[in-house]
């Protein structure tokens, strides 16, 4: 299969064929949403939440997304892995983020960085960039923030947030990202960005006015089931299916019923 590129997505936007992206963290899952044919990979840093049980995003590492990272590209052929810069990588200057950017390339063997921001993160962004690494932009809900915001609910609804968030979107493609995730804002505001921007943007929780959508497969699998945001569509209950499966199990071991003849030497 050929693979994904940002050329790949670029050509997408245009012929208005939607991208499709979802999150994995290791190998096995990996293989699976890139044997079903999804466009992009992303190793999150969500995975703090959802792999490590962290409340927020921020403590993980750059060491933990690199492991992340690497697992998730052994396991992949067609798909783009794109991965996220994880907190406090990037944000102190430019030069400590450049030297994050190149030793998560090295040592993952990603295709793109994502980072979350506009202009505050700007000379970072450009330093990146002309290091020749792509770099998905983030805006809106920005996870990376949250002790700024204090809550996780929907993003510039007023208009002088959404100014800004047009203004930086508009800031991070004319400095040559390759496409940008907007995250819980209102569907209209998202919108207005896909329009007028030329690169891809990915929504969660923006609406079906955008050129792709993202979601955290642990979420969309139905694996955890605190998490139930109005943007969310599960396709599958795998916490019944799995919570079944492991009843199965011990059942028979207690009763004697595995392993049976066929399964022992
Ligand atoms: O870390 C993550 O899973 C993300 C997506 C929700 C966009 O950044
Ligand atoms: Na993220």
């Amino acid at each position: 299969p050929k693979k994904i590129t940002t050329h790949v997505l670029s050509e997408m936007k245009m012929k208005g064929e939607k991208i499709t992206m979802l999150t994995a963290y290791d190998y096995s899952m990996a293989k699976i949403v890139d044997k079903a044919g999804l466009d992009v990979i992303l190793v999150g840093d969500s995975a703090a939440n959802v792999m490590a049980g962290w409340e927020t995003t921020l403590p993980i590492t750059l060491d933990q997304m690199i492991y992340h990272a690497a697992s998730v590209v052994r396991a992949v052929h067609r798909a783009m892995v794109v991965v996220d810069l994880p907190f406090g990588t990037y944000q102190g200057n430019s030069k400590e983020a450049i030297a994050s950017a190149i030793r998560m390339m090295k040592e993952s063997g990603a295709d793109a960085l994502k980072l979350e921001g506009g202009s505050e993160i700007l000379e970072s962004v450009n330093r990146i960039l002309s290091a020749g690494i792509p770099i998905m932009g983030h805006l809106g809900l920005t996870p990376q923030s949250i002790h700024k915001f204090g809550t996780y609910t929907v993003r510039a609804k007023q208009e002088e947030e959404a100014q800004k968030l047009i203004e930086d979107a508009r800031l991070l493609q004319e400095a040559g990202v390759f496409a940008i995730v907007l995250e819980k804002i209102p569907a209209t505001l998202a919108q207005k960005v896909a329009e007028e921007l030329t690169i891809p943007i990915i929504g969660i929780g923006a609406g079906g006015g955008v050129d792709g959508q993202v979601l955290v497969i642990h979420d969309m699998l139905g694996i955890n089931q605190e998490f139930s945001p109005r943007f969310l569509r599960r396709y599958h209950n795998l916490y019944a299916e799995i919570t079944g499966a492991v009843g199965n199990y011990i059942e028979d071991v207690k009763s004697r019923d595995f392993p049976n003849q066929r399964e022992q030497y």
